[in-house]
């Protein structure tokens, strides 16, 4: 392995959301002593970090995404010496853990908002966003909550409003106050100084708001929120400043990390906040949108790879806590030859790839049937037009037995019923499986440098079936090949590729040999093949 191999660069990152991944203690949800039995598994996978979605103490309105406590873990998950011990053992297996740190808002139970709603003269008065009432009485503005209504809330105790963009029971807190800035990089400061490798900032470019609180312009668009341009509730210019502050906060410490969750992404936004001195890196969610077209697969990837600064690193993503699963977006019932191809894709970009724990066993998300099943308050809230999102937080499948091995007890979501045939066990002992599939990418990108560093260059081929592009470094070409159809179909070569010499490094159709007939590579039905050029 290469001397400068960098964790957040080279390697691959594995998320995890801790209520449903293991459960210790057998109350039905997952937890940290859970996650520390489970390292072998996760090191063998061959990924080199674990961003664990919020461990914070929380009431739950958003299930772990309202923060009552920034700096201590929930008892549900365990207790700080539980986490010691997760990153100690995590750390002894060189996995590094990345930690979700929700700065945005606040719960409405953190002792700061209990304070602040006090009345008007407590010291923590000015660290949420209070407005007076309109003159009508209403709210003082058009912002709404992305989670339905209007963003705004009468507290009768202190006879105002105060702004959440997302629950009423998830306050944003006022990044203005200095006061309220500095308790936030205080927050960063206690886990580094524990040993934390990193950070996922969650929604950070909603941190400012505008300082005149002017109403958004409207637009056209189905709920309130889509009804109007978002230009005075998110990504203000104060942002940027602060983001260099959090980023040589962070170079203070070794190799620590920060990716941002952009709120509204686009890869335009995404690249912006990832420039130089700003994040290590943010999250592009285009591809968790696609339809099985490898044209949009391609204009994803000639998009992003545009939109960057040359020295920011990308990262791709498939899926997370808050879509729904790959799988269940393009899976054919329980075939997982599309997956193969997903995985293969992510796993040869030029970038940092994350997964989502299941997503190597291709979990399926679980069907939410009726609203009174609903865990997800944004379930509860749009039903039916939208479900919420606990089909993707189902518990992880182990093995075949109750529970699919994640509980003893009842778990706080149900598992899914594919889990006695689709699980870890019964994945491991089948050498043609997803997971060994995912093994297999996750070595061969680990030991070929052009995969992990190269450059990357399209194909230009046909776009409605294939996906065609090199990985090079000056030393090696590494060509894909990605059969996104049901046919036999040839990935045609210009001149100077198909006189090379090629070796299969890897085909998820077994093993094959790198003939080129006709200028063309030959592929297989939903083949993913990946050879190097000798
Ligand atoms: C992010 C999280 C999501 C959460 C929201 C509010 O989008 O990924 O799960 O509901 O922020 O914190």
């Amino acid at each position: 392995m290469d001397k400068d191999f960098l964790w957040w660069r080279d390697g691959v990152i594995y998320q995890i959301y801790p209520r449903s991944f293991a459960d210790s203690s057998g109350d039905g949800l997952g937890d940290l002593n859970g996650i520390t039995e489970q390292l072998d598994y996760i090191q063998s996978l061959g990924v080199d970090a674990i961003w664990l979605s919020p461990i914070y103490p929380s009431p739950d309105a958003d299930f772990g995404y309202d923060v009552s406590d920034y700096t201590n873990i929930d008892p549900r998950f365990g207790t700080l010496e539980d986490f010691d011990r997760l990153l100690q053992a995590a750390h002894q297996r060189g996995l590094r853990i990345v930690l979700d740190l929700v700065l945005n808002h606040t719960s409405d139970q953190h002792a700061w908002f209990l304070e602040s709603r006090s009345d008007k003269s407590n010291p923590y008065h000015d660290w949420y966003l209070w407005r007076d009432p309109a003159p009508s009485g209403g709210p003082p503005n058009n912002w709404a909550s992305v989670f339905g209504g209007s963003g705004w809330e009468f507290d009768p105790q202190r006879k105002q409003y105060y702004f959440h963009m997302f629950y009423k029971e998830q306050p944003d807190v006022n990044w203005r106050n200095p006061q309220v800035r500095q308790a936030m990089l205080n927050v960063f400061r206690f886990w580094l100084e524990r040993g934390v490798d990193g950070f996922r900032l969650d929604v950070f470019n909603c941190y400012f708001k505008d300082a005149g609180f002017r109403s958004n312009p409207a637009k056209t668009g189905i709920r309130k929120f889509d009804r109007q341009e978002h230009i005075y509730d998110n990504d203000q210019p104060e942002m940027l400043p602060l983001l260099e502050e959090i980023r040589s906060l962070l170079d203070e410490y070794p190799e620590r990390y920060a990716i941002g969750e952009t709120f509204l992404a686009t890869a335009r936004k995404a690249a912006q906040y990832s420039a130089p001195g700003r994040l290590h890196a943010a999250f592009n969610f285009d591809f968790l949108k696609y339809r099985w077209k490898p044209r949009f697969f391609l204009n994803g990837v000639q998009r992003w790879e545009q939109a960057l600064h040359p020295e920011t690193w990308p990262t791709y993503v498939l899926n997370n806590h808050d879509v729904r699963r790959i799988a269940t977006r393009v899976g054919k019932g329980e075939d997982d030859e599309r997956l193969k191809v997903a995985a293969a894709f992510l796993l040869t970009q030029r970038g940092t790839p994350f997964l989502y724990y299941g997503e190597e066993i291709g979990m399926r998300d679980i069907p939410v049937r009726k609203r009174s099943e609903i865990k997800d308050p944004v379930g509860k809230r749009y039903w039916p037009i939208m479900v919420g999102r606990d089909g993707c937080r189902s518990p992880m499948q182990w093995n075949d037995e109750a529970q699919a091995g994640f509980t003893s007890g009842t778990p706080w979501l149900p598992v899914h019923e594919n889990a006695g045939q689709r699980n870890v066990a019964a994945q491991e002992a089948d050498p043609e499986s997803l997971l060994h599939f995912y093994r297999q990418l996750l070595q061969i990108r680990r030991n070929t440098p052009a995969l992990r560093r190269g450059m990357i260059i399209t194909l230009t081929n046909d776009p409605r079936a294939i996906l065609g592009y090199l990985r090079q470094t000056t030393e090696q070409t590494v060509l894909v090949a990605l059969n996104f159809s049901k046919r036999y179909i040839p990935l045609v070569l210009g001149r100077e590729l198909r006189n090379a010499d090629w070796k299969v490094l890897l085909s998820n159709k077994g093993p094959r040999e790198a003939e080129i007939e006709n200028g063309a590579l030959p592929l297989a039905p939903n083949e993913a093949c990946i050879l190097l050029r000798e």
